[in-house]
């Protein structure tokens, strides 16, 4: 009985992946899909934000802790057969899984490097840059992400996933990295880094994941970014500008609640500026009050999608990356308007703590 009171949680589970016969050990703080990206397993994935249902998976035996409601994601018949979401599933006892691994063959490289904290600076009330040095330059195309782990305070061990605001050097490496990230009420994470953190604080970082990427072609841009999912657009046109590749038209539209929320334009006014063909940039606010002097566009970006897609020169590829809501809806129109489902490209975060460890915040 005492021995059972004073007992701890182990500090990891053990992890059977099948039919590969794959084993892994994950943390007590980790997801399944995190500790095998981790260690280089190719576990399918992409959102990592329980949004996709790319990494779901049959729980065969054992007990995870679900980070979130699965129920809208799965169908009855995978819920009835015991599927759990790898991204939001952590391990609460040795567990086995049955999943078919992408490619056993092409394990995931993850590079890892201790980062230190030389900047944070108030974008708007609720967003936060944070700049990192890394000790090891790590590499990253723009548009992915990295994860994001406080060493020592209250959050030490959380993990969290974030978008790079920067780009990589002429390499295709940085020994910095640069992120937007939103408060959330409540969260461990953000409530350490809004409240606590400070200059030379220092966190792990694992990267780079994600395929949000852009993809040659010469097809007009489409950018649409909600909130914080500004990081990895503003990335994606810089390293763009800067790869010298041929230039594309492109429409960027930033959606946020009202003025206070509108964020960085004056890089997106030089991004503008130096762009060496038409970049038009449409901010979208969807609670500006009424009567307030704001003269631009308001409402749901998803209202102002026909106007923008008759004003361009061709059939746009679209990057999305938002809130889930913008970029479902966004989609629907985009694909009822023309856009070939091939080139929509899309980063779903969620940024409410309840639905947090994960992605993405862009
Ligand atoms: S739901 Fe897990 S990767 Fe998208």
């Amino acid at each position: 009985m005492l021995s059972s009171l004073f007992s701890k949680k182990p500090a990891s589970y053990g992890a059977r992946i099948a039919p590969a016969n794959v084993e892994l050990k994950v943390g007590s703080k980790e997801t399944l899909l995190q500790a095998a990206l981790n260690q280089g397993i190719a576990f399918p994935h992409d959102c990592r934000a329980g949004g996709c249902g790319a990494c779901k998976c049959r729980l065969v035996k054992g007990k995870v802790k679900e980070l979130t409601d699965k129920s809208y994601i799965l169908s009855a018949e995978e819920l009835r057969d015991n599927y759990v979401l790898a991204c939001q599933s952590i391990p609460r006892s040795d567990i086995e899984v049955d999943v078919e691994l992408s490619d056993a063959a092409t394990p995931v490289q993850t590079h890892q490097s201790p980062g230190r904290i030389i900047g944070l600076a108030p974008l708007t009330h609720d967003i936060l840059q944070l700049t990192l040095a890394l000790d090891r330059a790590l590499p990253f195309t723009p548009g992915q992400y990295c994860e994001l782990s406080p060493q020592d305070g209250p959050a030490a061990g959380v993990t969290r996933s974030y978008s790079f605001a920067n780009v990589p050097d002429a390499n295709g490496t940085s020994r910095n990295a640069e992120f937007f990230i939103r408060k959330v009420p409540g969260g461990q994470f953000t409530e350490w880094l809004f409240e606590q953190a400070k200059i030379g604080d220092s966190l792990d970082v694992a990267a780079p994941f994600g395929e949000f990427v852009l993809r040659e072609a010469s097809a007009p841009i489409l950018c649409i970014a909600g909130g914080s999912g500004l990081a990895p657009v503003l990335s994606m046109l810089q390293g763009a500008l800067q790869s010298q590749k041929r230039p594309r038209e492109v429409m960027l539209i930033l959606g946020v609640r009202s003025q206070r929320d509108l964020y960085m334009l004056d890089a997106i006014e030089s991004l503008r500026r130096e762009w060496p063909v038409g970049f038009d940039f449409m901010p979208i606010l969807a609670d500006e009050p009424a009567g307030s002097e704001w003269q631009g566009r308001r409402g749901m970006i998803v209202n102002h999608l026909a106007e923008v897609l008759g004003k361009s020169q061709g059939v746009p590829h679209a990057y999305l990356c938002g809130p889930p809501g913008m970029i479902d809806s966004c989609i629907s129109t985009l694909e009822g308007s023309g856009v070939s489902a091939a080139d929509i490209h899309f980063d779903k975060f969620l940024d409410q703590s309840h639905l947090a460890p994960a992605k993405k915040v862009a």
